[in-house]
């Protein structure tokens, strides 16, 4: 597979046939679930600009803890301040850069802005998650392994996802890059389909997860994902008809549960959160 190919462009698209065999099906799921994504996600990256960009630009970190749900900020603990406002003043870029990665027009016209966005995409990821591993293990006493565990398994995901991305890209190992790649972008939104998950509940069941609940989301956040693209990567390799019709059911399931999540998201995160609107 070439470099710049379109993610869209599923390498099955040239065996040939499209019609009856799943691949249409297949092309026009994964081409729903982009739009969804990207739409989303940019939801997410003025969210969080939004509620963060402004405090954390001047300085003026007290701010943060205006947020409902969280209190990032602690007086006297600079690292740990410091910690935070790189994590999230990175994580708007890897978000916003996350998903220029995926679109194929401008990994045909601009291949040296995919390398560069993609090298800046993988640096920062490291960043934003090596900043994370602090705020979860050292700034504060441990209060709740599981929760502690559930985000860093999916920290580690991400080094690991983005190292051998890294290596495969230096390798020029196209077809292996781009599965690290997109396995390592999918890790990084474990935290954005967490709070998709979450804002989709609130929305249809009108009251908060309990303990038990709100951890099988942080689990599913990452893993679920991760599980789509595997049907995804082996439909469109290897798989079959059935197979290809089974990865795109998934992929509009997914969607669809995206598209609750991210107007639950709006309503909550940006409505509330960042308009104080009820
Ligand atoms: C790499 C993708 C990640 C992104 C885009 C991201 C994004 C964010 C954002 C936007 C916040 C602010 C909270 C909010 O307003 O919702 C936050 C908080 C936080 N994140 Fe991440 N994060 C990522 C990964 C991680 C990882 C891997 C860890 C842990 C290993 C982590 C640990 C934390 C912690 C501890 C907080 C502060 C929560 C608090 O104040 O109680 N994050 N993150």
């Amino acid at each position: 597979m070439r470099e710049g190919e379109l993610m869209t462009n599923v390498s099955v698209t040239r065996a040939g046939s499209r019609g009856n065999d799943g691949i249409g099906a297949l092309k026009a799921a994964t081409t729903i679930w982009f739009g969804v994504m990207v739409i989303s996600q940019w939801l997410f990256v003025y969210y969080i600009a939004a509620f963060y960009a402004e405090p954390t630009l001047s300085g003026q970190f007290a701010a943060w803890n205006e947020h409902p749900f969280l209190s990032p900020f602690v007086r006297g603990d600079i690292i740990g301040n410091l910690a935070f406002a790189t994590h999230v003043m990175l994580a708007i870029f890897i978000t916003f850069g996350g998903t220029l990665q995926l679109i194929p027009q401008l990994r045909a016209t601009a291949p040296w802005l995919h390398r560069w966005n993609g090298r800046l995409f993988i640096l920062f990821s490291l960043a934003v998650t090596l900043a994370g591993f602090y705020m979860v293990w050292l700034r504060e006493p441990v209060t709740d392994i599981s929760a502690e565990l559930a985000i860093s398994i999916n920290g580690a995901l991400i080094l690991l996802f983005a190292a051998l991305a890294w290596r495969e890209g230096i390798k020029r190992s196209i077809v292996s890059h781009r599965r690290w790649a997109l396995r390592a972008l999918l890790a990084v939104n474990g935290v954005f389909f967490l709070r998709l998950v979450f804002s989709g509940w609130l929305v249809l069941t009108q009251r908060e997860p309990d303990v038990m609940q709100f951890r099988v989301f942080e689990y599913a956040s990452y893993l679920v994902p991760l599980l789509v693209l595997q049907l995804y990567l082996y439909s469109s390799e290897r798989g079959g008809t059935a197979m290809r019709y089974l990865a795109a059911m998934a992929l509009y399931l997914v969607s669809a549960a995206m598209c609750i999540g991210a107007f639950g998201f709006s309503m909550i995160f940006v409505r509330l959160i960042v308009f104080g609107q009820s």
